[in-house]
């Protein structure tokens, strides 16, 4: 039977005894998506879930997360009072990690996101909004005039209103919906749809989507309630994100240290959110990312990509206490991991190999990820 009971798992719970091969119906997208989990879309995180399993079993008091993303683990270790620290060389994910994991005042935020997204109305209708002088190469490809103008207008109260972190991430979200892409690909569009098109997601004729005003408004609510359910949860445990290369990063001491990295060649991070990069105007520090899909999987990517991650795991490693633990959750393809855990002298607790089933779109494939635990000894 698949392992559900996640509460019960303690420091003495054999993990080589829990099945953790879920399948939709065991744990469904809506808990895999719980609260703040979903607050903008992510490619590559880990399941809740499968975070609060290592979380229960390993950390005491402060667990770090060199490659954060979207901060899973610090959402969950803050659900359990554990404090937490992430690094990410994606300004957008810190953005993302720091959004979910704050602190609110829920009557204030509710007020102010509504007030923004009002002001963004009353804005449109007010006045003509040069969408063209504030427009990119990339907005202007991507976004009908109506949907671009909607999204400048947002963008233009940000700074008018507090929680303009929240905000960012609204227009974020609604700027990644309102792209003219089909609805079954999402995640890595190449070209933009003009056109009505057979949706193989939706099984019917779609059309490509015209407006963000629509998307604003839906995400203003549904942050909301998603922050709303959060709130309720965290306790009083510290969070703390940086955005650099983890190569670097001055990390606290730790007892566990709880991560999934970048894989060889099949993501690339910015890329993925460049709307956000496009509106936002983060800074792009893409040449730092470790093992980039624009790099390919060539056996000199697999070796570059072994020496960033050595190094990252050994920068970190060296503020894991003794006895504190490392858990590397990897699609290991190439079996790199071995050999990096052996490297930095890391002693192997246990390796585990869990089922990954994918539903639906160009990701519905099923493979292995394994979980490398090794023990820091001294
Ligand atoms: C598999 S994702 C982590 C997902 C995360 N566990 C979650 O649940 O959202 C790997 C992350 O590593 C980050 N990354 C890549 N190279 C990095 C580097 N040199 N330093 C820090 N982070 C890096 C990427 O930006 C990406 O967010």
């Amino acid at each position: 039977m698949p392992f559900i009971n996640f509460a019960s798992v303690n420091p003495l719970t054999d993990l080589t005894e829990l099945n953790l091969n879920w399948k939709e119906a065991d744990l469904p997208e809506r808990e895999r998506t719980k609260h703040v989990h979903r607050l903008h879309p992510y490619l590559g995180k880990f399941i809740p879930q499968l975070a609060e399993v290592f979380l229960r079993k390993y950390a005491r008091e402060q667990v770090v997360d060199p490659f954060c993303g979207s901060g899973t683990a610090l959402v969950e270790a803050s659900i359990l009072g554990i404090d937490s620290f992430g690094a990410d060389i994606s300004e957008f994910n810190v953005l993302l990690s720091r959004v979910k994991t704050k602190d609110y005042r829920l009557g204030n935020l509710e007020v102010a996101l509504w007030e923004a997204y009002q002001a963004t109305e009353a804005r449109l209708k007010a006045s003509s909004l040069d969408a063209e002088e504030a427009t990119s190469e990339y907005l202007a490809r991507w976004y009908t005039d109506k949907a671009r103008r909607e999204l400048l207008a947002y963008r233009e109260q940000i700074n008018r209103f507090s929680f303009s972190e929240v905000m960012q991430i609204i227009l974020a979200r609604a700027a990644r919906s309102a792209r003219r892409v089909a609805h079954f690909d999402l995640d890595f569009p190449t070209e933009p749809v003009t056109e009505p098109y057979y949706c193989r997601k939706h099984k019917k004729i779609c059309y490509p989507t015209e407006q963000a005003l629509p998307f604003l408004k839906r995400y203003t609510g549904d942050t909301i309630r998603r922050i709303q359910t959060y709130v309720q949860l965290r306790t009083e445990a510290e969070v703390s994100v940086v955005c650099g290369d983890s190569r670097q990063v001055e990390f606290p001491f730790c007892d566990l240290v709880l991560t999934s990295p970048p894989y060889v060649g099949l993501i690339d991070y910015h890329e993925q959110h460049r709307y956000a990069y496009e509106l936002l105007g983060l800074a792009d520090r893409r040449q730092a990312e470790i093992g980039p899909a624009c790099q390919g999987k060539s056996k000199a990517a697999q070796a570059a990509y072994v020496e960033g991650i050595t190094d990252v795991l050994d920068n970190v490693s060296r503020k894991v206490v003794a006895g504190g633990t490392i858990v590397v959750v990897v699609h290991d393809r190439y079996q790199l991991y071995p050999g990096i855990g052996k490297k930095l002298g890391l002693s192997p607790e246990v390796i585990l190999r869990r089922q990954v089933n994918r539903r639906t779109g160009r990701r519905a494939t099923n493979f292995y990820e394994n979980i490398y635990i090794w023990k820091k000894l001294t």
